[in-house]
């Protein structure tokens, strides 16, 4: 089939060439010149395990190209609404110009019987107002509203075998088709069982947003459990263990430690809740700032853990920081947790000194006054305190021993519940954690 996916960040380059791998003719649009020339070049924008060596083998294929000229989407007859709903500076809804510029150009080359397909998470109701300005540049044509649900790290994964497929869509005389082709684009996924719901457009929007805001608060529940437990002595990694066994609440998303970050739990828990003031129903989901306010609590109890582990200042100290990304196996550093401690104790009078393995780039350029080492080695060098910040395979896996040869002292905080504090503490490290004794 001839697809076209509009907006080719985090999620549109992944479902670009994923589509591809499955047999589709694709052209990526987007409108950043320096994106769509790393992507023809067959080259990643950004650290995404497996999407590589997708676009190299697309790429060869001849199926897949990016342009930033949307009249190259006008032959395919499926497009794809990839685009961004970052948080608006200052509020906390959801920024909406990306979806409307996106979907705006493609009403300049929708023909009759095409689907635009939205895959952008955006507030409930966005799906019918964009439906309505459809009906009026290109009444044959159908919107389905699909969201996406790929984590970052597995989201090559994720696009090529899904949980399952939310079609959401609205009864009318060209449904019956526009299901068809949508299902032509997603036959060997079908074809692996996967669930295939359809809805009407409205919950299909809020499958995406009650699905983060549910695993925001599992997070931030075991997080309020962390600060109990820090209180009491207990052991959170324990609790957590103990209550997961229970398969109606299960292990998942109950690791506490710093929290959650990223460019969409926070964003759009944010967007949500000033959807639902929106809809006259804000109290329905203020429990949502609580677990934002959580959240946001863990960062500064790491930042008081360092200081209390150095003596009550954390003026003119030496600190070494492991981890940049908001999770491992990424380079993104959107609402980084990792980032925003390491500036407020850089704020705090230390000097920080920030080591990953692949968000250093993008660091650099958000937080230009910490100073960033891509060796390891050097990075650890006459640390004073160490903080494990993102729970990269490579920092997890460290030997106390090694480490302890590198820092000047043995302190260390463990932000993510990362390491075996009995092996530390047996090699003399002071060790401590969030939610642990
Ligand atoms: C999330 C959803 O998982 C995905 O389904 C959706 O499509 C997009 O948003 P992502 O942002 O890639 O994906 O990251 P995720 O793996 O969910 O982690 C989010 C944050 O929560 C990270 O900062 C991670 O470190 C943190 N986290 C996760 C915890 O603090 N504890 C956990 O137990 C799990």
């Amino acid at each position: 089939m001839n697809i076209s996916v509009i907006g080719c960040g985090y999620l549109g380059a992944v479902h670009a060439a994923s589509m591809a791998e499955l047999g589709h003719h694709v052209v990526g649009i987007d409108t950043d010149p320096w994106k769509v020339e790393s992507l023809s070049a067959g080259k990643a924008p950004f650290f995404e395990p497996g999407l590589p060596e997708l676009l190299t083998s697309a790429g060869e294929t001849g199926r897949l190209k990016f342009s930033p000229n949307i009249k190259e989407a006008a032959d395919a007859t499926v497009h794809f609404l990839c685009v961004g709903t970052p948080q608006k500076p200052g509020e906390n809804a959801a920024d909406m110009q990306f979806v409307e510029a996106g979907f705006t150009s493609l009403l300049s080359i929708v023909k009759p019987g095409d689907v635009i397909v939205g895959k952008s998470t955006v507030p409930v109701g966005t799906a019918e107002h964009l439906a309505e300005r459809l009906a009026l540049a290109e009444p044959e044509a159908t919107l389905i509203w699909n969201p996406e649900f790929l984590r970052e790290g597995f989201a090559v994964q994720d696009t090529l075998h899904p949980d399952r497929l939310v079609y959401g869509i609205d009864e009318s005389p060209r449904a019956e088709a526009a299901i068809a082709a949508l299902d032509g684009v997603y036959a060997a996924i079908l074809a692996d069982d996967t669930p295939r719901l359809i809805m009407d457009p409205a919950p299909a929007q809020l499958v995406k947003v009650a699905a983060n805001s549910f695993l925001a608060t599992k997070i931030s529940f075991i997080n309020a459990m962390a600060e109990l437990c820090e209180r009491t002595g207990a052991d959170v990694t324990l609790l957590a263990d103990a209550i997961g066994m229970d398969d109606r609440i299960g292990r998942k998303f109950l690791n506490a430690g710093l929290g959650f970050g990223g460019g969409c739990l926070p964003k759009d828990i944010r967007a949500f809740m000033a959807r639902a003031g929106e809809l006259g129903a804000d109290q329905t989901l203020s429990f949502l700032a609580e677990v934002d306010a959580i959240n946001t609590r863990r960062r500064v109890r790491t930042v008081d853990l360092a200081r209390e582990e150095l003596g009550g200042s954390l003026h003119g100290r030496k600190v070494t920081v492991l981890g940049a990304a908001f999770k491992p196996n990424s380079d993104d550093i959107r609402d980084s947790p990792a980032l925003n401690v390491a500036e407020q104790i850089r704020l705090q009078g230390a000097t920080v000194t920030v080591t990953d393995p692949a968000a250093l780039n993008n660091a650099r350029v958000a937080y230009p006054n910490l100073m960033y080492v891509d060796d390891l080695e050097q990075a650890l060098d006459g640390a004073e305190i160490v903080l494990l910040l993102t729970e990269w395979a490579q920092f997890a896996e460290l030997d106390p021993e090694y480490v302890g040869g590198l820092v000047s002292q043995r302190v260390l905080v463990d932000g993510r519940n990362a390491l075996d504090p009995a092996k530390w503490r047996a090699a003399g490290w002071q060790y401590r954690a969030l939610g642990r004794h």
